[in-house]
């Protein structure tokens, strides 16, 4: 898909911005022809002379610095880039696109470009979630502007947390999926449920599950990626959530019933990635519930099956429900599939290693109406949520495609 694209590569001053030859090297190696400028600060972490040598071309730093008397370079670079891809984008390289500032060669380029923008932040956890930060996130999403999320992880800084820049792979991943299928999802309402529910059992204790919402939130993030309006009903879940998303927090099954219910008629794709728990307490303590005798029995009864709810009142939606199994996968997801009115069910297999709720890979098999439709090896959550989503599309009666 890169195969002579004219992407600039954006490289501002943070200390992944070492990273930005690996994935300066990866686009030009798929094809793309790669122009990059840095910031001044970017210099200090990694060499011109790396960049030019990698993407073989010249390196832009100084607005001033013209080099071909018959162009202004960045008007030139602007008017002829496919795609801007800032990686790492800093706080300061964000606030200035946000409010539109224009005084260094990167930032007067974005100014003049017409084409869609890709950033990638990267920067310490408690800079990410500073709300001058956030807001300047959700102004650039609001405009349009694509994001890669920032991994967790250890970060420079020392801090474990939000805030690595994502692998180059997983850029040069989003990038050649937009070229591919960028805006495939133009205009369409996307919403996701992701993370575990929580069952109160008194005011300090509760009942929930391993899931981290990890699968979900990479939909989501892909989902935007492709052009979609996306809300995500987000149950338990220590992750932010990606750019450009609405979020609604749930923490029951019952306030995440009521959650997607009452944006479902709006709704073009569902996708049920949560892991919504199929019991509650019959009766919820005020007060902390007070250790008596050697053995405590609680009373529990069904909550409402989500998935199937919407699959009963599915009129237009395209429902993507999940199967987390440990044996007879083939049997259990078709079984879901029919029982909950599903076009789609993405079964895993959670007792294998790499599969499942925690990580971040994943290995799932799609199952349709006709069966087993495609099977994913070990794959980042992020490349099964894109490929997840291609399949939808192509599948999406509005779209084109044969739906159920
Ligand atoms: N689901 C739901 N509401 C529930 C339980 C599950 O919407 N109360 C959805 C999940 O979000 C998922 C799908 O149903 O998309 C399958 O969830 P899973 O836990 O694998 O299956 P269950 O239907 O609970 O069936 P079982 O417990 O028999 O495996």
């Amino acid at each position: 898909m890169l195969k002579g694209k004219s992407i600039i590569l954006g490289i501002t001053g943070g200390i992944a911005a070492y990273k930005g030859a690996a994935l300066c090297s990866k686009l030009v190696q798929a094809g793309a022809v790669v122009h990059v400028i840095m910031t001044e600060s970017a210099t200090k972490f990694i060499t011109p002379l790396t960049l030019q040598t990698l993407s073989r071309n010249p390196v832009y730093i100084d607005t001033f610095d013209e080099r071909d008397p018959a162009v202004v370079s960045h008007i030139h670079l602007a008017d002829h880039a496919d795609l801007i891809v800032i990686a790492p984008a800093t706080a300061n390289a964000i606030a200035k696109l946000a409010g539109g500032h224009a005084d260094d060669m990167l930032s007067t380029t974005l100014l003049a470009a017409t084409c869609p923008i890709l950033i990638a932040p990267a920067m310490n956890v408690h800079m990410y979630e500073h709300p001058a930060v956030v807001n300047n996130l959700e102004l650039l999403a609001s405009r349009g502007v694509m994001f890669v999320e920032p991994g967790t992880g250890q970060l420079a800084c020392g801090y474990v947390a939000k805030g690595r820049l994502a692998e180059p792979e997983d850029i040069v991943m989003a990038i050649d999926s937009w070229f591919g299928k960028g805006g495939k999802l133009k205009g369409k309402q996307v919403l996701v449920t992701a993370g575990g529910t929580m069952e109160r059992l008194d005011p300090v204790r509760y009942l929930t599950n391993d899931s981290s919402g990890k699968m979900g939130f990479a939909i989501a993030e892909a989902a935007r990626l492709m052009g979609a309006d996306v809300t995500l009903v987000a149950g338990r879940t220590s992750l932010a959530p990606p750019a450009g998303v609405k979020v609604i927090r749930v923490s029951s099954a019952q306030q995440m019933l009521e959650a997607v219910t009452s944006v479902y008629d709006d709704m073009d794709i569902v996708v049920k990635s949560a892991a919504v728990a199929d019991y509650r307490a019959v009766n919820v303590s005020d007060q902390k519930i007070k250790k008596s005798g050697e053995k405590l029995v609680l009373e529990l009864e069904r909550t409402t099956d989500i998935l199937e709810t919407l699959g009963q009142r599915k009129k237009h939606q395209f429902l993507v429900g999940f199967a987390a199994e440990t044996e007879q996968i083939e049997h259990y997801a078709m079984d879901k599939l029919r029982r909950k009115h599903c076009d789609l069910i993405v079964a895993n297999d959670v007792s294998k290693d790499g599969a499942g709720f925690n990580g971040d890979t994943n290995i799932v098999q799609v199952f349709a109406s006709e069966g087993l439709v495609e099977s994913m090896p070990l794959l980042s959550k992020r490349e099964v949520a894109s490929r997840l989503l291609e399949l939808i599309a192509a599948r999406l009666p509005s779209l084109g495609g044969r739906g159920e």
